[in-house]
């Protein structure tokens, strides 16, 4: 589910600093949410005055958003992403929860594909440890199914409603979402393992050591962190 988050200023300077360390000639997979948008915008500034950049989306908000700032766009059929700029909902270390949008299934695949993974949030998604619901793209058949692994696993998984129309969240994919509520996740790669392993799940919204660097926006600027080797 989405977070609250923080001010439009953070998310805009996180995505700006980022969108500034892309190469000339580079191919940029594109995350979904509000703060990659910000990047988006920012490289959509970059190519107006001449960058040259082909860009992989994650998203029907992703593909929208480059399209209107004229950057072209390309499949991963035409191209390995360099690097990738997406957003996250909560971010403990270098670790991830993703997916408050449902996007994460493509973010996921396009973020392994990439040679680098910039990560874009602003402050008050930085935690001690992971512990908001992690959302979970299901096959629609294979949802009661899941929910009672889910339920052996420890957690506890709400069906995502939509919001102005009835019935559940349907994703870009097809797929509905669990948001699945474990508590504390002290051992995100233990419970990433245990979540992929059940039938029907299409992607989960854990990306753990995926991250290469994080850029967090704040009133005063950006924090550039990145991960250890
Ligand atoms: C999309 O499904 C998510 O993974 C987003 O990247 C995440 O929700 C971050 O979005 P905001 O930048 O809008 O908080």
């Amino acid at each position: 589910m989405k977070q609250p988050g923080g001010t439009d200023g953070q998310k805009r300077r996180a995505g700006e600093r980022a969108a500034a360390a892309v190469p000339d000639g580079a191919v940029v997979g594109l995350g979904t949410g509000s703060t990659a948008a910000a990047a988006i915008r920012a490289l959509g500034d970059r190519v107006a005055s001449g960058l040259a950049v082909r860009a992989v989306p994650t998203s029907y908000q992703s593909r929208r958003l480059a399209r209107e700032a004229s950057i072209p766009l390309v499949t991963l059929e035409d191209a390995t992403p360099d690097l990738a700029i997406d957003g996250a909902d909560q971010v403990a270390g270098f670790d991830l929860v993703k997916g408050g949008g449902a996007a994460h299934a493509r973010e996921k695949l396009v973020a392994t594909a990439a040679d680098r993974y910039l990560v874009v949030i602003d402050e008050t998604k930085l935690a001690g440890v992971l512990s908001i619901a992690v959302p979970i793209e299901v096959l629609p058949d294979a949802v009661p199914v899941v929910r009672s692994r889910l339920g052996a696993l420890g957690g506890e998984p709400t069906l995502r409603a939509a919001e102005r129309k009835d019935g559940p969240v349907v994703t870009d994919n097809g797929n509905l979402v669990l948001d699945c509520a474990f508590g504390e996740i002290p051992d995100p790669e233990a419970l990433a393992d245990g979540i992929a392993a059940i039938p029907g799940v299409v992607e989960h919204g854990l990306f753990v050591s995926m991250t290469d660097a994080l850029y967090v926006g704040t009133d005063s600027g950006v924090d550039v962190r990145d991960a250890p080797k």
